[in-house]
């Protein structure tokens, strides 16, 4: 089988698919690139529950609960740490507004059978010494943990080597179809690759390949987000940490977060700009995080800033990820994780494999099947497995 697009997404179908016994290729003029590059990598499924999301609640769950024996075997499969840390994370409120709307979510969150604390300002201080002195309360979730999504890329690419997957450094041009069904593709270094079945997992770039029908094509679109990475202070042994799980916050409507990473560096996120294909690290967008960063700890401007970036979020209609077979067979989708492509890394490999080696998703991964886009047609039957073909 062939996967076409090798972030996160394309890495983990490829690894796990292997892993299945499976003869896998794999196509992206840079592997290992994407979205997962500029990620804070934070997991949290419960802090970024939103109205009308529970299905994707489901699915964020299921993989939270995986991260740990995924990290495990990554880790063993690469021979590379991942940096999964168990740290919480704490959503505070800056105004009253805030924290109308952080009540709400803590309802939504105890509707829901989440785990989730209301603490005072007071508390959340105590937790965070570094907050502004004006937090008016904040929930501490401590489920919710984070990630080193660059480190966990490096560990898929990796694994995917030892597995056998077969790398081809150039970009896909066109989806090959014939009698009927996908057969491969054509790579713009005008490679041509055949294979029984072609896995489309290009981020962004999915709703755009050549030659895939009008029918299946699948609706994402880029989301840009900036993020900062900055460099946390050393401490002594002992001495509590400036910042000691991630905190966030939704400052003037927009979600802001901060996730100190063990090996030093504190990541700021993220803007979220609808402006098609553009990556440009902006001054406003940079202003905006450090300004909104400042209020909720005003010791972050001591701090040295070490990279600014941008990436673009692969977003669907119903901001969930489109997984498993299409209705042109032998064309599988990857594609479309929004904000939680790093949570869904776990479950969205073993979904893909499942898929893959017998036609149908598991239970968990069924409502996000591409066919929900597709009014025409609104259960796809199974599409069997075939019969592989050399990549
Ligand atoms: N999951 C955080 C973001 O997309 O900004």
């Amino acid at each position: 089988m062939l996967v076409l697009g090798g972030g996160i997404i394309g890495l983990v179908t490829a690894w796990r698919a292997a892993g299945r016994g499976l003869t896998v290729a794999l196509a992206d003029p840079a592997p290992g690139g994407g979205a997962a590059r500029v990620a804070a990598g934070m997991l949290a499924a419960v802090t970024e529950l939103h109205y009308g999301e529970q299905t994707l609640l489901g699915l964020n769950l299921a993989s939270a609960q995986r991260y740990p024996r995924f990290t495990e075997e990554l880790e063993e499969a690469a021979g590379q740490r991942i940096g999964y840390r168990r740290c919480g994370t704490l959503a505070v409120a800056l105004d009253a507004d805030d924290r109308a709307h952080l009540r709400e979510l803590h309802a939504l969150q105890t509707r829901s059978g989440l785990e989730s604390q209301w603490l005072t300002g007071r508390e959340c201080r105590r937790l965070e010494p570094m907050l502004a002195p004006g937090v008016r309360g904040g929930l501490r979730v401590d489920g919710d943990h984070q990630v080193d999504p660059r480190r966990l890329v490096s560990a898929l690419l990796a694994a995917c080597e030892r597995a056998g997957v077969a790398f081809h450094r150039s970009a896909a041009a066109r989806l090959t179809v014939g009698g009927g069904r996908a057969t491969g593709a054509e790579l713009a270094d005008g490679t041509r690759l055949s294979a029984g079945q072609v896995v489309l997992a290009a981020g962004s770039h999915s709703g755009g390949l050549a030659g895939v029908p009008d029918e299946v094509l699948p609706p994402v679109r880029p989301v840009k987000g900036q993020v900062l990475r900055l460099r946390l202070p050393e401490v002594p042994a002992g001495s509590p940490a400036f910042l000691s799980r991630t905190v966030r916050a939704v400052v003037r409507g927009g979600p802001l977060y901060l996730v100190p990473r063990e090996n030093g560096e504190l990541v700021v996120g993220a803007t979220s700009e609808e402006l098609g294909w553009d990556t440009t690290v902006t001054a406003g967008g940079v202003y905006e995080l450090l300004r909104d960063a400042h209020e909720l700890v005003p010791g972050i401007t001591e701090l040295p800033l070490v990279e600014t970036c941008a990436g673009l979020r692969p977003t669907s209609p119903d901001n969930a990820p489109l997984l498993g077979p299409t209705e042109l067979p032998g064309l599988h989708l990857a594609t479309g994780h929004y904000r939680n492509g790093v949570l869904l890394t776990p479950v969205t490999g073993d979904a893909m494999a499942e898929a893959l080696t017998t036609g149908s998703l598991p239970e968990e991964a069924r409502p996000f099947s591409p066919a929900r886009f597709s009014p025409a047609a609104p259960g796809p039957e199974p599409t069997p497995a075939p019969e592989e073909q050399p990549v």
